[in-house]
């Protein structure tokens, strides 16, 4: 046999890693765990425990607490005990605790990666390679957050209890990214492993233990769906974080909706793979490896749909087929194992329901004949080629080592088949030509793109999904946002019932010898005026009662050609930043133009005093937001690998925008002009208290140059139309700021697809103060930010 021939032949001897420290600790705690509340073991109120065990051969691991209530309530209360211990301390005093995990963890790196192996199935190479040197990672990163928090964050202050739950694909990597920044923040923790992978996270509450972590700042319960659900209702919960799957992100979304409770959301995804026939195919093929068959499939970013460019489908089939017959499955503790074994029956068999679907479906189906071990579960790396678009496993989050491949022709089809889904987690692009790669990238509805790469990550490099992947993202500085709030805020009062020119000094009433205005204002939908669908309208009138003109009632079908309109406006996002910022001054330009006219019709609701300063400040806040058009930029990261991050700031989309009523004017210009400065669409509901303002703003719009459906105004009953703009599929956002009613229905009635909600919890916003009514707080909220890594070097 020939050097070359016994090179292809060679076979791997068993490598296994030695398990013993991790079963010692196990031993050592008698393989049965309490919670970690407030800093020491507590046995579950109820007294009941679960088995935890290992997926490769079934054999229990430990038995673990399975929380109530009654504990979630324990853990809570240590967990706001230990606020005021905490944020005493300076942000020096807590990058010294995140800096000795972080250090921490490499000591113990060993046995958390056996456990995580153990506990998971996943494979050794994987978890001491991977995971637990990520982990790591995001300790430093975070400490060095918390040293920089005052000076970076001046004006922000921490949530306060933060809820956290996990999911069991990355157990100790996902405890890391929600317990990292929410210490660096200064805030209190109470997190709920998987109930499949609990071990590595009462491993790392010894480790907080061990560093003199003050008690309660770092609480764990474990359990199952109930536990996570007694956490997510608890009323002394200030913010959850959760990973999971998006059935279970909905649910939590509405259980959340009418509390203050701030919420990011990372569920998942069925992100594309897509190849073009350019690519450096063998490396591609490498990519894929990783993209699908990294922890089995059970990621939630994983490449799942194979797009290859038809020119090289053939090709590439054959290559992906060869290469699938030298992938290893086997026990997860042998080092030379690709795939270990799945989490648990019900995933294996699910699993085998979506392939047999697929199938069903017209796909068809190959697996290599790979020896398979005779106990435990597993599942052979399998590719589903002739995959329909609408085919189940082409649209549904399989959750395992399965490639779902299908073909297009040129990169516009590229883009609408990668599209062609409700999730926007991740996307990875294959091409040696970096236009296309780039442009394709752009293009994408993703929170990651991986150039010629796939599944990295970084903590400096945030992670995250658009539409039903979720909101918020993990990492990186707007990792930190999603666990701090503007000072102010916090301690905003409700806003108070509309205070019309009624309540107000008789000095400040409108001036009775002005003209009598009648006034009969349409909707504004696409650049033009519109009638409204109902026909009906009513009558608005002043602080004397004097008639002041008709405003339509918008009804649903109105708000689906405003929302239609919106849709169609996409070139207002891909207009460039100076010529938004151009739209804008000019808006301002001819707002001043008519200010006056328009202070004095307004002055008849808000008193001659409040027209004219919305007026004025309203002005000098579309000059802010012009200014902030070409300045709100992303950063470039440079992650520890061979790439840069280039961290885009995108608009959402079209957002719907339901206005204060108090302040007609000014806080319609306060939301909308953040929202469409940035590239977003905007459908909005003015203010019900002086609707007529809809017409001063439109004709301002039509002299300024706003592309037509950029801005759409509806005026109309606010509950009435936030509904439907809340159920509606087309609109990406909703902003509401009004009372808590209001705010609590915006985030109720947006579940269907998940929409981003951002709301004033019903507080009092002085939108004469700078420092409440404009700036990044409002930025933030219209854009989401797109990492896309691009690699260098030979
Ligand atoms: P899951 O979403 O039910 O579980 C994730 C976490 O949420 C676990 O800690 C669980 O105990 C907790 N949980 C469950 N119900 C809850 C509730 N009502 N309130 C609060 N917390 C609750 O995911 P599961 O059942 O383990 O997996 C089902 C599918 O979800 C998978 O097949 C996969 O498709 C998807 N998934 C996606 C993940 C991702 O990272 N995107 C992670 C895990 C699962």
């Amino acid at each position: 046999m020939s050097i070359a021939e016994k090179f292809v032949s060679m076979e791997y001897g068993p490598a296994p890693e030695d398990p013993r420290e991790a079963l010692v600790w196990l031993d050592a705690h008698a393989r049965r765990f309490g919670h970690f509340i407030n800093g020491g073991w507590q046995p579950p109120a109820a007294g009941q425990f679960f088995e935890t065990a290992d997926p490769s051969t079934g054999d229990v691991l430990a038995r673990v607490a399975q929380g109530s209530a009654a504990d979630v309530d324990a853990a809570v209360k240590a967990a706001q005990a230990a606020l005021p211990v905490w944020q005493s301390l300076s942000p020096h005093a807590r990058a010294r605790y995140l800096y000795a995990l972080a250090r921490q963890i490499p000591k113990h790196s060993r046995r958390l990666a056996v456990l995580e192996t153990l506990d998971n199935g996943k494979p050794i190479r994987e978890s001491r390679d991977i995971d637990i040197p990520l982990v790591s990672r995001h300790f430093y990163h975070h400490a060095g957050w918390a040293q920089l928090l005052k000076q970076e964050f001046p004006a922000q202050i921490a949530c306060g209890v933060v809820g956290q739950i996990i999911p069991w694909n990355f157990p100790l990597l996902m405890l890391a990214w929600k317990i990292a920044p929410a210490l660096a923040t200064g805030n209190t923790v109470v997190l709920k492993p998987a109930e499949f992978t609990p071990l590595t996270a009462l491993a790392f509450a010894e480790i907080t233990r061990e560093i003199g972590l003050p008690a309660g700042v770092v609480n764990i319960v474990t359990g199952d769906g109930s536990t996570g659900e007694a956490l997510v209702r608890h009323a002394g919960v200030d913010k959850i974080a959760f990973t999971g799957s998006t059935e279970v992100g909905r649910a939590i979304r509405k259980a959340t909706a009418d509390s203050h409770k701030k919420l990011s959301l990372e569920l998942g995804g069925k992100s594309p793979f897509i190849i073009f026939e350019d690519a450096d195919l063998d490396s591609a093929v490498e990519g894929l490896v990783d993209g699908i068959w990294f922890n089995q499939g059970q990621v939630c970013c994983a490449g799942s749909r194979l797009l290859m460019q038809e020119s090289v489908a053939e090709t590439l089939i054959a290559k992906i087929q060869a290469r699938m017959n030298t992938l290893r499955v086997g026990p997860p503790l042998d080092k030379a194992i690709d795939l270990g074994a799945i989490i648990a029956r019900v995933q294996l068999e699910r699993i085998q329901r979506l392939v047999d679907q697929g199938v069903a479906e017209g796909a068809t189906c190959w697996q290599p004949a790979l020896p398979m071990p005779s106990r435990g579960l597993y599942f052979p790396p399998t590719l589903l080629s002739n995959v329909h678009p609408t085919s189940v496993v082409a649209q549904q989050e399989i959750f395992g080592p399965v490639l779902a491949a299908m073909t297009f022709r040129t990169p516009r089809e590229a883009v609408e088949l990668a599209n062609n889904t409700v999730y926007g987690l991740a996307a990875s692009v294959w091409s040696e030509s970096l236009n296309v790669a780039l442009h394709v990238a752009a293009q994408l509805k993703a929170g990651v793109v991986w150039v010629n790469s796939t599944n990295l990550f970084d903590a400096a490099c945030g992670f995250g999904g658009y539409r039903e992947s979720g909101f918020g993202r993990e990492g990186g500085r707007e990792g930190l946002l999603e666990y701090l709030e503007p000072m102010w805020f916090k301690e905003a009062p409700p806003v108070r019932p509309v205070t019309l020119a009624i309540d107000q000094p008789p000095e400040e009433r409108v001036d009775v010898s002005a003209p009598p205005i009648d006034r009969t204002v349409k909707l504004y939908i696409g650049g033009k005026q519109a009638r409204s669908d109902s026909g009906y309208s009513v009558e608005v009138r002043g602080a004397d009662g004097r008639l002041l003109g008709e405003s339509p009632l918008g009804n649903r079908k109105d708000i689906r050609n405003a929302v239609e309109a919106a849709r169609k406006a996409e070139s207002w996002a891909k207009a460039t930043a100076h010529n938004r910022a151009q739209v804008l001054y000019y808006i301002a330009e001819n707002l001043a133009q008519r200010g006056d006219e328009v202070a004095a019709r307004m002055a008849a609701v808000v008193g001659q005093k409040q027209a004219e300063a919305e007026v004025r400040l309203g002005i000098e806040r579309i000059f802010s937001y012009a200014a902030w058009a070409d300045k709100f930029d992303g950063a470039v990261h440079n992650p520890p690998f061979r790439n840069v991050a280039l961290a885009m700031r995108e608009p959402i989309g079209t957002v719907g925008i339901v206005c204060p009523p108090e302040f007609p004017l000014l806080g319609f210009l306060s939301l909308v002009m953040p929202a469409v400065a940035l590239g977003n669409t905007v459908v909005a509901i003015p203010s019900e208290a002086y609707p007529l303002i809809t017409g001063d703003l439109y004709q301002v719009f039509e002299t300024s140059d706003v592309p037509g459906g950029a801005i759409n105004i509806v005026p109309g009953r606010p509950a009435e139309l936030l509904k439907v703009l809340a159920e509606h599929d087309d609109v990406d956002a909703i902003w509401c700021f009004r009372d808590a009613a209001s705010c609590a229905a915006a985030k109720s009635l947006s579940v269907g697809n998940l929409k981003q909600v951002f709301t004033n919890e019903g507080r009092a916003i002085d939108w004469f103060n700078t420092a409440q009514g404009e700036g990044a707080w409002y930025l933030e909220h219209a854009t989401q930010v797109k990492n896309i890594w691009v690699p260098y070097g030979e």
